[in-house]
């Protein structure tokens, strides 16, 4: 028997997942990662973390599966995305990586609008320059820490610096590649026009390749740390959201993945580079070969439910919280949370946006507090959802939902009453980690293609369908909350200048 090992660089920990040629999983293990927000807005983590949790994670796997190093026939990395890693010469990391969900970069997004146009920008890279992308990061540092950008040489994002720990060699899977806007999204490669216009070197960027594509070998010395073979080969991969899309089998139009992890997801597969005409829908690569994707994401998901309960109720479990809330009426009796923790992306791209309870009275109590919650967090996918129906890609068949958040029966159950259509689960339930694994086993010729690769590892578990009377209840409270950021907005700004005077304008 051959097994494949995903790999998945996240920004909570970096888990290794162990699967057989049938696609079963045989051990996962996970390292976490500590976060750092040294300023407001800021959100950095220091990548040597990740090689070392990687390693620790692969060794776990190993030693608790009684799998050995011989026995892993490829590796399929995957991660957070759009994440700024910048090496020198000698390969060394020059600053730490500003990450997906950083927020400092308006300012440069604004700049890159002005130097390469608006529509321009969107034609070439499918999408409007936000703050949580790499092109913005980029330029950041060429104009606020100089001395490190003349310094550096490769850029790389997070998994890929993993992988160049692993292989020692430079190298992107499409997907991310796509999530830098450095991208010209239709012919999966970086755009000249783009860098040229950023200043940003072309030698800096790797090549790129299609997810179950070779990139490298695993090294002596990775192999060493590891307890992997020395040689094994490692495949492109994906970014999570691509690779989660793999694992749950969303690999064709029509099927919808839906994921409630640290950010949250809705992810269409596009049969070509569609593009949504003002940007506000993100297109990238997909992770299967040929194959683009529309997807909303939300910043603050199920990380909204981790931050909740580690600072309102640090002593109890998700479970606890989750009871009291289902004793809550749908609806939270008025009560609505907005998720803009870390400002958001779809479908208000603005990092000064807040999070706020609103509308508390002396009734309400810790239960009304998580409903509220679950359900605001609800009603942002729901814009990202709405935004995809829009989309003209066709019916949508069936939404596929995974990630943390999801484990969940009621935050299941109000999705599906919110969004008005059936969930479904699906048997892999490591999401990023197992499409990366689906992509090594096809990369190794398990499988002659990923959707193959889903067809026979993917199954569905579970449905949840529309509750009609919450449906009821939802009709009511969304359009409320679909009032409160627009009416916020100008507060959230104010606030903004407090916090830092330099953004007022
Ligand atoms: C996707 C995105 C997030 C991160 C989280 O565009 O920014 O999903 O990849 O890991």
């Amino acid at each position: 028997m051959r097994y494949f090992l995903g790999l998945d660089v996240s920004t909570t920990g970096s888990k290794a997942l162990l699967m057989d040629e049938r696609g079963a999983v045989k051990a996962v293990a996970s390292t976490p990662h500590t976060l750092q927000t040294p300023r407001p807005l800021w959100s950095e983590q220091d990548p040597r973390e990740w090689r070392q949790a990687a390693a620790a994670s692969i060794r776990r796997a190993l030693t608790d599966s009684g799998i050995r190093g011989e026995q892993v026939a490829a590796v399929g990395l995957t991660g957070q995305m759009h994440g700024l890693v910048l090496l020198d010469e000698a390969g060394e990391v020059l600053r730490p990586a500003i990450l997906w969900n950083d927020q400092r970069t308006q300012a440069q997004c604004d700049e890159i609008h002005r130097r390469v146009g608006r529509e321009r920008f969107i034609q070439i890279t499918g999408n409007l320059a936000l703050p949580g992308f790499t092109a913005p990061k980029i330029l950041w540092v060429q104009q606020n820490e100089p001395e490190i950008y003349a310094r550096a040489r490769h850029v790389l994002l997070p998994k890929d610096y993993v992988r160049y720990c692993l292989t020692g060699v430079h190298a992107m899977d499409k997907a991310d590649g796509a999530g830098t806007v450095l991208f010209d999204l239709k012919r999966r490669d970086w755009s000249p026009e783009i860098l040229a216009a950023l200043d940003i070197p072309q030698a800096w960027m790797p090549p790129t390749y299609e997810g179950p594509g070779f990139t490298g070998r695993v090294s002596e010395e990775a192999a060493a740390l590891t307890g992997l073979k020395a040689g094994a080969p490692v495949v492109a991969g994906g970014g999570d959201q691509a690779a989660q899309a793999v694992g749950v089998g969303a690999v064709e139009p029509g099927v919808v993945a839906l994921t409630v992890g640290t950010s949250g997801g809705v992810f269409a597969t596009t049969p070509s580079a569609l593009i949504e005409p003002q940007g506000r829908l993100h297109a990238f690569c997909h992770a299967a070969p040929g194959m683009w994707h529309f997807m909303g994401v939300m910043l603050s998901a199920a990380g909204s439910l981790q931050w909740y309960r580690d600072t309102m109720a640090p002593g109890m479990s998700f479970e606890e919280l989750i009871r009291e809330a289902e004793a809550v009426p749908a609806g939270s009796e008025g009560l609505q949370f907005l998720p803009y923790l870390t400002g958001e992306r779809t479908p208000h791209p603005d990092p000064l946006a807040r999070g706020a309870w609103i509308g508390l009275t002396v009734r309400h109590g810790r239960g009304h507090l998580t409903r509220a919650l679950l359900e605001g967090v609800a009603f942002g996918l729901k814009d990202s959802f709405t935004l995809i129906r829009e989309a003209g890609l066709g019916e949508i068949r069936q939404v596929r939902a995974s990630g943390g958040g999801t484990k969940s029966a009621l935050w299941r159950q109000i999705l599906a009453s919110t969004l008005e259509a059936e969930l479904t689960t699906v048997n892999a339930t490591e999401g990023a980690a197992y499409g990366a694994a689906l992509l090594a086993a096809v990369g190794a010729g398990v499988w002659p293609d990923v959707p193959a690769a889903c067809a026979a590892a993917v199954q569905i578990t579970d449905c949840v369908s529309p509750d009609p009377a919450q449906v009821e209840a939802y009709r009511r409270a969304y359009p409320v909350y679909r009032q409160l950021y627009p009416a916020l907005k100008p507060t959230f700004d104010a606030m903004g200048g407090i916090i830092l005077p330099e953004n007022k304008s």
